[in-house]
């Protein structure tokens, strides 16, 4: 059987505890059942596809990525199935769990200080592609600037999600990293429908929300919450804020709340950024103004087995900053 049959279509389910709680439709696209347990499985095939295709790799090659950890596992797993070999550049952030499995996956994993993007040395990124440059036969896949980062999700996830619903989609929620996943699947909903509402989710400090009200960086730059996938202090190339209505903010404290009461709620673990995508639902409910015939699809991304020591265990220890945002203008 191809890699390629693997990926992908996940299923949908309804979400009755949070459908009851805002009087609407949610259903919760589970995206953990990929092979590598995360929606990042489905840019890692197309940009390893893509590469192979284009001959920038020979067989026994080494693909290298920057990643928080999942897109690093896409790879790891598609690499060794297709014979290639992988090298992951992940930042300090990464949970111990994502590091175990990389290595378990047969990755050269890599920590950095930081994935604060190309510009920075120690970046994850800027050093993935130095590596790369720099050693014979690999190959940087580059997601925050790889076209099939947002072609991965507008040729397989968008149509999933669409058929699912059987095109009665009114809302898409979804957090927001690179930015492959809203940008794509905003883009193929926007040209089935231009009214429905496609939403991200990213933490408190981040700047994609203000990127997408003002088209311009905010004059100050400071640390963002740190939600595992999600928020970014540059404005990634994968991020096409043409498709994206709105981007919600949420903090560590509210979502990791959130995070444990869902699980008492349905015995599910979210993963740390599904669980900003609900926490910004308790947040903004009254915004978002949900009517009884809405179809609300939350993307979740992987699972909660992946953040056990970060997000079920121990007490909220990092400082909450959102107290530095000021105005929210909807
Ligand atoms: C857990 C998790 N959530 C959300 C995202 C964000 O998805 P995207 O990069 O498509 O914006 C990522 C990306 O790596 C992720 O790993």
């Amino acid at each position: 059987m191809l890699i390629s049959e693997f990926v992908g279509n996940t299923p949908l389910r309804q979400c009755d505890a949070l459908s009851t709680r805002y009087h609407t439709n949610i259903f919760i696209k589970e995206e953990f059942h990929n092979p590598g347990k995360s929606a990042k499985d489905r840019p890692a095939l197309f940009m390893i596809q893509d590469a192979i295709a284009r001959k920038k790799v020979k067989p026994g090659g080494l693909f290298v990525e920057a990643s928080s950890g999942n897109t690093g596992l896409g790879i790891a797993i598609i690499a060794k199935k297709l014979g290639y070999r992988a090298k992951i550049f992940v930042s300090q952030s990464c949970s111990e769990e994502k590091r175990d499995l990389l290595i378990k996956a047969g990755a050269d994993i890599e920590i950095c200080e930081n994935s604060n993007g190309l510009h920075d040395f120690n970046s994850t990124q800027f050093r993935a592609q130095s590596f790369a440059a720099s050693h014979p036969n690999a190959y940087f896949t580059n997601q925050y600037y790889n076209t099939q980062n947002i072609r991965a999700h507008y040729k397989t996830t968008a149509p999933e999600i669409w058929k699912q619903t059987g095109g009665n989609i009114t809302h898409f929620i979804a957090g927001v990293g690179t930015g492959g996943t809203i940008s794509g699947v905003g883009r193929f909903l926007k040209e089935q429908h231009p009214n429905i509402h496609v939403w991200g989710v990213e933490p408190y400090g981040s700047i994609l929300a203000h990127f997408l009200r003002h088209r311009t960086l905010p004059n100050n730059i400071a640390p963002f919450d740190a939600i595992e996938g999600i928020g970014r202090n540059f404005v990634p190339g994968s991020f096409d804020a043409d498709y994206v209505d709105h981007i919600f903010q949420v903090n560590y404290r509210e979502t990791k709340r959130v995070a444990k009461e869902y699980y008492a709620q349905t015995n599910i673990m979210t993963g740390f950024s599904s669980a900003a995508v609900v926490a910004s639902l308790d947040r903004y409910a009254d915004m978002m103004d949900f009517t009884a015939t809405d179809n609300v699809v939350l993307l979740f991304p992987d699972h909660g087995d992946r953040y056990i020591s970060k997000l079920y265990n121990g007490s909220v220890q990092q400082a909450d900053t959102s107290s530095r945002i000021t105005s929210f203008n909807f």
